[in-house]
């Protein structure tokens, strides 16, 4: 790849850790990133070796030697994001960076800090000339990444573009979703449109209801401050969620590129509305640190939608996401209807599934009724699985991975267009209209009770 900067406003936070200089390290102990530097900015008092240290427990197996290395790319820039003279530190700090490595110019720069930051921030790195407007095809090259959520509700998203779009070229711009990246994400579309056996029961004629799930067993941890202003609805719903929905529910793109793609999700997030829905919050939330007293974030939703176009009408899309419950999961549920029953007895008691599984391993499985064995009228649900390990080893790229590699080589696979945010920031502004009550569930649970009663109201025939 390219010889490039990578500018990370928010270097020293938890995405930053756990994601960010895991990837890039991935990608420079695999010779993908070899002439670079990682400038970091962060308000914190620290240094390139602290920043360093703090990701070295999410790298799995490291080699001492190539982690010596990728140490000496890093540098460090203390900076409040609301402080003009900081940037101007920064873009000196680049700069010299950039000449002593003899580095191209070109420049990859991370917003990973909060929304709230994010007009602050754009001004801040274009006044300074950090990012400087450029048109497409012009070198060295300046890419701004924006990490989800992409504002806090509508408004604020509307505010941040207006911002954006006064300093740079939409061209320039990659509003992210790392969902996107996920090897089984990246591969719905494909699945659909290249196998001829799927698209004819894309609709409402066979398809009966879809699930999306996105539980995890973590907590917080330690995000409280973030994570209390956001919560499920706008942590991961309003992004990696509708996302899901989209890409499940989109009509065929005229080509399988990011472009084509992203209009047809786009087209089918405005026909998507909110339904109903209940909220809960683990017991313990109130006492993480950073979290208030009483607050009533919710930390699990289950929501119902519909998407008003002649595919979908009348097909229930069930959302539930949550944190602290009893497993990891993250998958497509597709249940499609009953069969008329042929068989004297024994009539089949589930009718077909096609799970996407996206984690905690990538998988798609179809379940079928088939005949137990002997003479026998019996049948019995099989499962046709596609297991991606299994196939190609365990060494898939981590999703952050694949983002970084694409913006560097100036590809969209993970980028979310504008209108696709302003649609489900609506869908989850109307969730919010609706003052769902908040109820408490158990850690390591499954939810709040009234999940059960949820489900039972909407006939939800969840998939084990
Ligand atoms: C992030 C959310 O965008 O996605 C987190 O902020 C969530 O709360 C995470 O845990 C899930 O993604 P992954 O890739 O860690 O499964």
């Amino acid at each position: 790849m390219s010889s490039c900067t990578i500018v990370i406003l928010g270097v020293t936070g938890d995405l930053t850790r756990r994601k960010l200089i895991p990837a890039i390290y991935h990608l420079f102990v695999s010779g993908k990133l070899e002439n670079f530097a990682l400038v970091g900015a962060a308000i914190d008092d620290t240094t390139p070796e602290a920043v360093a240290d703090g990701a070295r427990q999410f790298l799995g197996s490291v080699d001492e030697e190539s982690w010596e290395k990728f140490q000496e790319h890093i540098y460090y820039q203390q900076l409040d994001f609301l402080e003009p003279g900081d940037f101007v530190k920064l873009a000196g700090l680049v700069e010299q960076v950039e000449q002593e490595r003899s580095l191209s110019g070109s420049r990859l720069i991370y917003l990973a800090a909060s929304p709230d930051y994010f007009c602050a921030i754009t001004h801040g790195i274009a006044a300074t000339g950090i990012a400087q407007r450029r048109a497409t095809g012009e070198a060295p090259w300046h890419r701004i990444v924006y990490e989800k959520p992409f504002g806090h509700d509508l408004a604020s998203a509307h505010e941040i573009n207006d911002c954006i779009a006064d300093q740079f070229h939409e061209a320039q711009v990659y509003r992210i979703d790392h969902y996107l990246t996920k090897e089984l994400v990246s591969n719905i579309a494909l699945i659909r449109f290249t196998n001829i056996v799927f698209e004819p029961l894309w609709n409402r004629d066979y398809i009966d209801q879809v699930q999306i799930v996105l539980s995890e067993q973590v907590c917080i941890e330690g995000r409280g401050a973030y994570y209390d202003a956001y919560g499920a609805l706008r942590d991961v719903v309003q992004n990696h969620m509708l996302e899901l929905l989209a890409l499940t529910a989109m009509e065929s793109p005229e080509k399988l590129t990011a472009r084509f793609i992203q209009e047809e999700r786009a087209k089918v997030l405005r026909r998507t509305h909110a339904v109903d829905g209940i909220l809960g919050q683990y017991n313990s939330y109130r006492d993480e640190k950073g979290v208030p007293a009483d607050s009533d974030t919710e930390t699990f939703a289950l929501l119902r939608l519909e998407i008003d176009n002649p595919r979908w009408e009348g097909v229930p899309f069930y959302l539930r996401t949550g944190k602290c419950l009893e497993g990891t999961q993250s998958s497509i549920n597709i249940r499609f209807k009953a069969t008329d029953c042929l068989l004297a007895r024994n009539c089949p008691v589930e009718s077909n599934w096609l799970t996407i599984r996206v984690a905690p391993d990538a998988a798609f499985v179809l379940s079928l009724n088939a005949k137990k064995v002997g003479q026998t009228e019996e049948l019995s649900p099989i499962a046709m699985e596609f297991c991606h390990s299994c196939t190609y080893g365990p060494l898939t790229p981590e999703a952050y991975e694949i983002l970084l590699e694409e913006v560097i080589k100036g590809e969209r696979t993970a980028t979310v267009r504008f209108d696709e945010i302003e649609h489900a920031w609506q869908i989850v502004d109307q969730f919010r209209d609706m003052n769902l009550p908040v109820h408490f569930y158990a850690r390591e649970s499954e939810g709040p009770e009234e999940a059960i009663s949820f489900a039972q109201k909407h006939k939800i025939r969840w998939r084990s």
